[in-house]
Formats: C-alpha cells, sequence, structure tokens
C-alpha cells in the first residue's frame, strides 16, 4: 500500500517535540515546581507593563513596519551605542522579530543555502538543531567541556572547512552558563574571518552575569561587525517571554536576506510591546545593577539547594539563568528517566541533558535548573527535592 499522504513532511519528522515545552506540560498537569523552562515566576517590570498598556490605549494595533517600529529600532541602536560602543543604522541594520527563536530561524533561512555547514557548540539550546534542519544545514557540533564548558582550539579549527558558512554562538550560555571570553571569541572571529564565515550570536542573556563576568558581542571585535548576525529579545533581560519581541543586528547585505525572511514568516512582531519596548531600553543603569543583584540571589538560593540535595555542579554559571547537575545519585536512571520522576514523584520540573547534546549519552547524567524563579519557588523546589533523598 502506498505512503498516506495525510503525513508530516519529511522535514518535520526529523525533528522531535521540544524537551522543554514538553516539560512544561507535564509540570502543568502535575502541579510541579516549573525549574524546566526558562521564564521567571515575578512580575515584570512596572514601568514596562504600563507603556504596553499605554500603547494598547493609544491604539498601536494594527501591523507595524515589518522590520519594526521605526522608534524602537531607534531605541535598541542607541542601547548598543551606550552599552557596547557598536554604531548601528536603525534604517537598514536592525529587524524586530517575534523573539529570539524568529531572530535565529530568520537568520538562518535568510543567509544560508542547504548543504551549507554551521558549527555549532554543544551543550546547546535546543532550537538550534530544528533551526539547522529547516534551513538544511549541514551541523558540526564543538563539544564545550566541563567544568568550565571551554572548547578545544583545535578541534573548533578542524571543524571549519570550506563548506563552513557560519557559526553559532551563545552567550551568555543556556544551559551551561558559560560567558565566553574575550580571548575565545577572538579564536572564533579569526576563523570566521579566515573561512570568510558568518558569525550568528544569540545574546539573549546579555545583561545576566555574575561575579563581574563581562558579556562581550562578538561584533565588537575588529573585523567582525560585517559577518555577525547579533540576536537579542526584550524576552530575558525584561522578564517578558511572552510578548515575543526581539531582533537581528546585522550588515545592510545580510540584511537583505534576513528581512525578507522575516516578512513572509510573519510579517511582524506585536505592535504595542514594540512601542513598550522603547521604555524597556531607555531604563536606567540601576534597572540592570539590580536585575543582576537579585539573579545572584537566586543563582546562590539554586547552588545551596542543589548542594544540599547532592546535586554535583561542576562550575557556578558565569551568565543567563540555568545549572547543569549531575543527577547520578538518585539512582533513578537515566536523565530522562529521573527528570519524569522528579515531576511525578517529588512535584519539580526539570530538563532532561540529552536534551542539550548532539549524542544522548553524553548528557543521561544531567538536569539543567533553571532558577529564574523567586527565591520562595526555589526554597520550596528544596523542600520536596530533599524528600526524595
Ligand atoms: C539561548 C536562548 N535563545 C533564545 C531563547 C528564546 O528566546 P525568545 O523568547 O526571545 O524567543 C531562549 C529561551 O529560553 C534561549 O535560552
Amino acid at each position: 500500500m502506498s505512503r498516506t499522504r495525510l503525513r508530516a513532511s519529511t522535514k518535520a519528522s526529523s525533528f522531535t517535540e521540544s524537551v522543554i515545552r514538553d516539560m512544561t506540560r507535564l509540570a502543568d498537569r502535575h502541579g510541579a515546581i516549573n525549574l524546566g523552562q526558562g521564564f521567571p515566576d515575578f512580575p515584570a517590570p512596572s514601568e514596562v507593563k504600563d507603556a504596553a498598556a499605554r500603547a494598547i490605549a493609544a491604539d498601536h494595533n494594527q501591523y507595524p513596519v515589518t522590520w519594526g517600529v521605526p522608534a524602537f529600532r531607534e531605541a535598541i541602536a542607541a542601547a548598543y551605542a551606550r552599552d557596547y560602543g557598536l554604531e548601528i543604522d536603525p534604517e537598514t541594520e536592525i529587524c524586530v522579530t517575534c523573539g529570539s527563536t524568529e531572530a535565529m530561524i530568520a537568520s538562518m533561512l535568510g543567509v544560508l543555502d542547504p548543504g551549507d555547514h554551521v558549527v555549532v557548540f554543544e551543550p546547546f539550546y535546543e532550537n538550534y538543531a530544528p533551526d539547522s534542519i529547516i534551513a538544511g544545514a549541514v551541523t558540526r557540533h564543538i563539544s564545550l567541556s566541563p567544568p568550565d564548558w571551554t572548547f578545544d582550539e583545535a578541534d573548533l579549527r578542524a571543524a571549519f572547512e570550506p563548506r563552513t558558512r557560519a557559526v553559532v554562538i551563545n552567550t551568555p550560555n543556556n544551559p551551561t552558563g558559560k560567558v565566553f571570553s574575550r580571548a575565545e571569541l577572538t579564536v572564533i572571529a579569526a576563523l570566521c574571518i579566515e573561512h570568510d564565515a558568518i558569525a550568528i550570536t544569540d545574546e539573549i542573556y546579555e545583561h545576566i552575569t555574575y561575579d563581574g563576568a563581562r558579556h562581550v558581542p562578538i561584533a565588537t571585535l575588529p573585523g567582525m561587525s560585517d559577518r555577525t548576525i547579533t540576536i537579542s529579545a526584550l524576552s530575558k533581560t525584561y522578564s517578558v517571554t511572552g510578548w515575543r519581541v526581539g531582533w537581528a543586528i546585522a550588515s545592510r547585505r545580510l540584511m537583505t536576506g534576513i528581512r525578507p525572511v522575516h516578512d513572509f514568516l510573519t510579517v511582524a512582531a506585536p505592535a504595542p510591546f514594540q512601542v513598550a519596548g522603547i521604555t524597556a531600553m531607555q531604563l536606567p543603569g540601576t534597572y540592570y545593577e539590580r536585575m543582576r543583584a537579585d539573579y545572584a540571589e537566586r543563582r546562590d538560593v539554586m547552588l545551596r539547594v542543589l548542594a544540599d540535595c547532592g546535586f554535583e555542579v561542576g562550575s557556578a554559571p558565569e551568565g543567563a539563568y540555568y545549572v547543569m547537575a549531575d543527577c547520578s545519585h538518585l539512582g533513578l536512571g537515566d536523565d530522562v528517566a529521573t527528570a519524569r520522576h522528579l515531576v511525578e514523584h517529588a512535584g519539580v520540573a526539570t530538563v532532561p541533558g540529552s536534551s542539550f547534546v548532539s549524542v544522548a549519552a553524553e548528557g543521561a547524567h544531567l538536569l539543567r535548573f533553571a532558577f529564574c524563579k523567586r527565591v520562595e519557588t526555589l526554597v520550596a523546589a528544596g523542600e520536596r527535592l530533599r524528600r526524595l533523598i
């Protein structure tokens, strides 16, 4: 009998549903504390929420300019000039998207051709694998090795070859908490220049760093501004993951690929939330200082909870809001079995480590804990976890 045509495409069948989003559904079903998906359980800043309410009341409710509300693009360019000394033309070098998620897929579709090779560091944020498949790209993985998640320079050099079109960087990194150093980025930049490759850099956690670690955008390194696509969003910095507003910044040449893809994928990102984004981008330095201090407290509570429950953590995160922890001492099986057990029997959702690596066995002893939660939530999760030990 011939294969039915009422089926998913070959492309769609080649990747599985997001494990992270699946864990959230399981958490909801079991009334679990969700330390799986990276969204805050505390309120967004009131100035930013008020700005969104005002924008809706003022009827910013129709399709905005496809590439983004002009004043929002200007605010983004001003923020990059203020924070990193980058000169970005808001007219031609910014595309506002539906979150970083769309910025990444629109960038890959906009600049890669089927069969192009893309270097991706692993552990990776799980979207990059399906993004590459959708773009028809072939991924080459480079390991970030615990405890400090460094990469081997020779391995990276070997991964760059004639078909290499791009490298995907995520700093500060999800899931490891690594912040790529200027020296590491210099090595990556030199390879991009030598091989005429593009750096696609997901910097959504750019403002969440600890212990004085400094985020360095690779676009600021010599020779990189024209060959970098910098991706970020309102989602994490302003605790508005549901607003779906992000952006890609790239030279005019690369933008000629990204903007049309964005246009036909989504037309535009939500208009009133872009208008509120102007207020967000203009918050004073004290907002970021306070946010970092609050996250440092949450990180320390999370690390204490994990240590009390016997989870081994290689190194404290330097950035972002996740920590990978060894769960083998629980004796509950591999990462997937352990994560299921924890959500069903302890009422705590995590994400299995295998979701972040290309070879599942490499992550089979790890769980990822998201600590973008109120301190009370983290303490309550600790109490639940302790009952298991
Ligand atoms: C590294 C990374 N990139 C992108 C995203 C998604 O961002 P957005 O909500 O802006 O689409 C996440 C969310 O967890 C992330 O961790």
